[in-house]
């Protein structure tokens, strides 16, 4: 059998473990009937056919490393049947062209909700296919969790932690963004383990009055400092009401590089009090994987490689409970998994008392 391995869009912890997982397993149970490819930066390799034959040495050492072996690249999903002119093969055609030459007998493709798309796109082109969940934003459909996704609460959770110390000394109010794109998974868990005492997420779109309003209250109660943990995705209430293209407009003449800093102008105008803004950015998808992402990713890995020799191809493995189970990829593609505004988890944030900045 002939492999190709990419991964795709943004990286997170857990890809090399994942990419040995499955190849850990394939060696073991097929030995030298596999031949496993590496193909670079993701569908960028597929569609330039830039791939190389990989060795069973190449997996050894690299349950802990971070990153991907393999690089990565964004490639827009909207893209990927466009043509530059008439005479011009599209992405998708040089990439089936790419799996045709060289003969691969299946893909397994390691990425989020873009990559997922074309995978789809892919599998319906009559290309086998076996994906795996990555994202630090845990957005992604048909799974209860992603890989990547543990490792970036526990970064986050941990520097939330460190501002404990540091505003209390001062007597501040922080707000600490998170990463997460449109989906509040990551600060939501976050917040909470790290005793944040606002949380805000773009499910629940915040209003300026209701956190001044949470901090008036922490200070009259003796407190002197407040944490917000806030989402880089996080809407006001008067954004959630706008049209797509208002808010598109709105936010490219919004003159603050991130919502944070307009979010601190607007609490600083309320409260009259000191407001710093921290930042870990993509420090939240570095470094190594945490024991929780190595395991699961050696579980999918293994669950991946036994579904290419089972050939029940078309599907991505996902967590369901306990469980690791196939779900077919066109439930999976185009679909955003988002926090439910209704679901346990806020509510157990409410009824402790947090402040969810509505
Ligand atoms: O999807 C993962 C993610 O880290 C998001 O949380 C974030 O919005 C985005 O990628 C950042 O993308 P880039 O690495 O291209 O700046």
């Amino acid at each position: 059998m002939k492999i190709g391995m990419l991964t795709s869009g943004g990286d997170c912890q857990g890809l090399n473990s994942a990419l040995r997982g499955v190849a850990k397993t394939l060696y073991h149970e097929l030995g030298s009937d596999v031949t496993l490819y590496g193909i670079r930066d993701g569908y960028r390799g597929l569609i330039e056919a830039d791939y190389h034959v990989m060795q069973p040495e190449d997996f050894s050492d690299i349950l802990t490393l971070g990153g991907t072996i393999l690089g990565t690249s964004r490639q827009p999903f909207k893209m990927m049947q466009k043509k530059a002119d008439e005479n011009e093969e599209t992405k998708l055609e040089k990439m089936l062209e790419t799996c045709k030459k060289a003969r691969f007998d299946c893909l397994v493709i390691l990425g989020g909700n873009g990559t997922h798309k074309t995978a789809n796109l892919l599998a319906q082109h009559g290309i086998h296919v076996v994906t795996l969940p990555k994202t630090i934003d845990n957005d992604l459909w048909g799974t209860d969790t992603t890989f990547g996704f543990q490792s970036a609460v526990n970064i986050a959770t941990t520097v939330i932690d460190s501002i404990h110390s540091t505003a209390f000394s001062h007597g501040r109010v922080f707000i600490v963004e998170t990463m997460g794109h449109k989906a509040g998974w990551l600060t939501l868990y976050a917040g909470i383990a790290s005793g944040a005492d606002v949380i805000v997420i773009p499910e629940i779109p915040y209003s300026a009055q209701a956190i001044a309003a949470a901090i008036e209250k922490r200070g009259r109660s003796g407190k002197r400092f407040s944490i917000l943990a806030v989402a880089e995705g996080a809407i006001s209430k008067e954004e959630a009401k706008m049209s797509k293209k208002e808010f598109k407009e709105a936010r490219r003449n919004m003159p603050y590089p991130s919502i944070s800093y307009r979010m601190a102008d607007e609490l600083k105008a309320l409260t009259g009090e000191e407001i710093r803004v921290t930042i870990p950015g993509h420090y939240q998808r570095g470094g190594a994987p945490c024991p929780a992402d190595r395991l699961l990713t050696t579980r999918l890995g293994v669950a991946a490689a036994n579904l290419i020799r089972e050939g029940k191809f078309g599907n991505m493995v996902a967590v369901k409970g306990n469980k690791i189970v196939p779900v077919p990829l066109s439930e999976v593609a185009g679909k955003l998994k988002t926090v439910p505004a209704d679901s346990d988890i806020v509510q157990a944030a409410r009824d402790l008392g947090l402040s969810m900045g509505d």
